[in-house]
C-alpha cells in the first residue's frame, strides 16, 4: 500500500490524459498490507511452483550459457526466437491447434499482448466487450487506451451468449473492436465456456466481423471433466493468448500470441517499440525445459496439489459461509469466486478482512464499472489445505460480523435496493444459476 505521507507532485497537470484512465489494480495495491506477516493472501492468483524440478531447471539454464550463452545473452528478433516458437507449436498441436512459427509472436508475459492489442485496436471511445467480471490485469491494460468497455454477464457456462447477441444487434456489425473471453477457469470466476457457446461466438464474431481474443493461460490446469476445445482450434481468425507463467513459471515472463498474419506485423511494430524483443536468455531456457524436462508430470503434480487445495476450500465454504452466499465450482485453474447478498460491500469489508488477517480481491475490481460490489475472488492455488480452512474460517467470521445486520434490515424491510443484483454461482456447483442480471452493463 502507498506510504500516508501526502507528497506533493509538481508535475500534477502536465501528465498524459491516459493516466488519469488508467485503472488501479487493488491486488497491486494491497501487496504490501497481504505480505504482512500472519495475513492469509487469497487475493493473489500465484501458481504453485514448488513441484519444479529445480535442479533440471539449472541445468537448463547452464546449457543456455554453455552452449549458446553469446546467443542467449545477445539482443534477439521482436518475433521470438525461432526454435521457442517451434516448440510451443508443439504444444499447441497437443490441444489441436496447429500453426507454424510463422504465426505467432513471443510477448513477455501475456499481459504485453493484452497491451499490444490494446495499442493495436482501440481509439480512444472505441467499443471493446468484455466478459463480466472479467481479469481485472486485461482492464487495467485496455484501460490505457480510453476504450467503452461493455461487459456481458457470465453464468457458470461462460460468457452469455443471449446477452452477446442483444449488444451485438444493438451496436452492428464492426461495433466493437473485439470480443475479449477466458474461455477456461475464468479469471476471476473460475467458469469454463461451453462448447455450444464457443461455437456461437465464432459464428457471431463473423456475422459482426469483430474478431474474437481467446487467453488461455489456464486451458492446462484442469483436474476435472473433459476438455473443451479450444476457439483457436475451430477457428484461424481467432487471436489466441497462451503463456509460460501457469505451465513452467511466471517469473520468466514468457508467453505466445498466435493470430492472422496482418495483425501480427501490427503487433510486432508495438513489441519494437516496447521492449525490442522478449529475453533471449528465458526464451532459450524455457525451449530446453519443454524439451528436456518431462513437464507434463511436473504440471500434473501442480494440478493434482489445485485439485486437493480446491476441495479444500469448497469444503471449508460449505461448513463455514452462511447460506446466502453463493461460489462457482471450477474444474481447474486457480480461484472460484463468492457472491453475497447485495447488501455486501466487499470494497469496504477489506479492511475488517486485513484486520482479520486474510484477504481477497473484491469482485468491482472485476467489472469495468464498479459493479460485482457483494462478490469477491479468492484463490487456493497457493496456500496449504490448513491454511485455506484458516482464511476462509477468518472470512466467515468477517461475513458473519455483517450478517446480523442484514438479518435485522431484511426482518424490518428495510433493506435498500440493490444497486447491482450480480450473482454467480451456486453452492457446491450443483447446478448452473443463471446470473441474475438480465442485461448488459457498460462502463468507461
Ligand atoms: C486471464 C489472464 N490473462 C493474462 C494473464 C497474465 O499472464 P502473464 O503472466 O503471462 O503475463 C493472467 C495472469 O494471471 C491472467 O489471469
Amino acid at each position: 500500500m502507498s506510504s500516508s505521507r501526502l507528497t506533493f507532485d509538481e508535475w500534477e497537470g502536465t501528465y498524459a490524459e491516459r493516466m488519469e484512465h488508467l485503472r488501479r489494480s487493488a491486488v497491486r495495491d494491497l501487496f504490501a498490507a497481504v505480505s504482512r506477516p500472519g495475513v492469509i493472501g487469497l487475493s493473489g492468483g500465484m501458481p504453485d511452483i514448488s513441484t519444479l524440478p529445480l535442479d533440471e531447471v539449472a541445468e537448463c539454464a547452464k546449457r543456455c550459457i554453455t552452449e549458446e550463452g553469446l546467443k542467449a545473452l545477445q539482443y534477439g528478433g521482436s518475433d521470438g526466437r525461432l526454435q521457442m516458437r517451434e516448440v510451443v507449436c508443439d504444444m499447441l498441436a497437443e490441444t489441436d491447434i496447429h500453426v507454424s512459427p510463422d504465426d505467432m509472436i513471443l510477448t513477455s508475459g501475456s499481459q504485453q499482448a493484452l497491451d499490444f492489442l490494446g495499442r493495436t485496436f482501440i481509439n480512444t471511445g472505441d467499443t471493446i466487450i468484455c466478459e463480466g467480471p472479467s481479469y481485472l490485469g486485461a482492464l487495467q491494460a485496455f484501460s490505457a487506451y480510453m476504450p467503452h468497455v461493455i461487459c456481458i454477464d457470465l453464468d457458470e457456462d461462460g460468457m452469455r451468449m443471449d446477452l452477446l447477441e442483444e449488444t451485438l444487434k444493438r451496436i452492428g456489425p464492426r461495433g466493437a473492436k473485439f470480443i475479449y473471453t477466458i474461455p477456461n477457469f475464468q479469471n476471476p470466476a473460475g467458469v469454463t465456456m461451453t462448447l455450444e457457446r464457443r461455437k456461437r461466438l465464432i459464428e457471431l464474431s463473423h456475422e459482426y466481423c469483430i474478431p474474437v481474443v481467446e487467453d488461455n493461460p489456464y486451458g492446462l490446469l484442469r483436474y476435472e471433466g473433459e476438455d473443451v476445445p479450444s476457439m483457436k482450434s475451430m477457428d484461424p481468425d481467432v487471436i489466441y493468448l497462451g503463456t509460460c507463467s501457469k505451465i513452467f513459471a511466471p517469473g520468466l515472463r514468457l508467453a505466445w500470441c498466435v493470430a492472422p498474419r496482418p495483425l501480427l506485423a501490427k503487433i510486432n511494430l508495438a513489441k519494437q517499440g516496447a521492449d525490442l524483443c522478449t529475453s533471449p536468455f528465458n526464451m532459450c531456457l524455457a525451449e530446453h525445459y519443454f524439451k528436456e524436462t518431462d513437464w507434463h508430470a511436473t504440471l500434473e503434480r501442480s494440478c493434482a496439489n489445485y485439485r486437493v487445495r480446491r476441495d479444500a476450500m469448497l469444503d471449508a465454504l460449505d461448513e463455514l459461509f452462511p447460506a446466502e452466499a453463493t461460489w462457482t465450482h471450477p474444474e481447474g485453474g486457480l480461484f472460484l469466486f463468492v457472491t453475497l447478498p447485495p447488501f455486501f460491500d466487499t470494497d469496504q469489508m477489506m479492511s475488517a478482512a486485513l484486520e482479520h488477517g486474510v484477504a481477497y480481491v473484491p469482485g468491482s475490481n472485476c467489472f469495468p464499472d464498479g459493479r460485482g460490489k457483494s462478490s469477491f475472488r479468492i484463490a487456493f492455488s497457493y496456500e496449504s489445505p490448513e491454511t485455506i480452512h484458516e482464511g476462509i474460517k477468518r472470512l466467515a467470521d468477517v461475513i458473519a460480523d455483517r450478517m446480523d445486520l442484514y438479518h435485522a434490515f431484511l426482518e424490518a424491510g428495510a433493506l435498500p435496493a440493490p444497486e447491482d443484483n450480480f450473482q454467480l454461482g451456486t453452492h457446491e456447483g450443483s447446478h448452473a444459476r443463471p446470473a441474475t442480471s438480465a442485461t448488459t452493463t457498460e462502463g468507461k
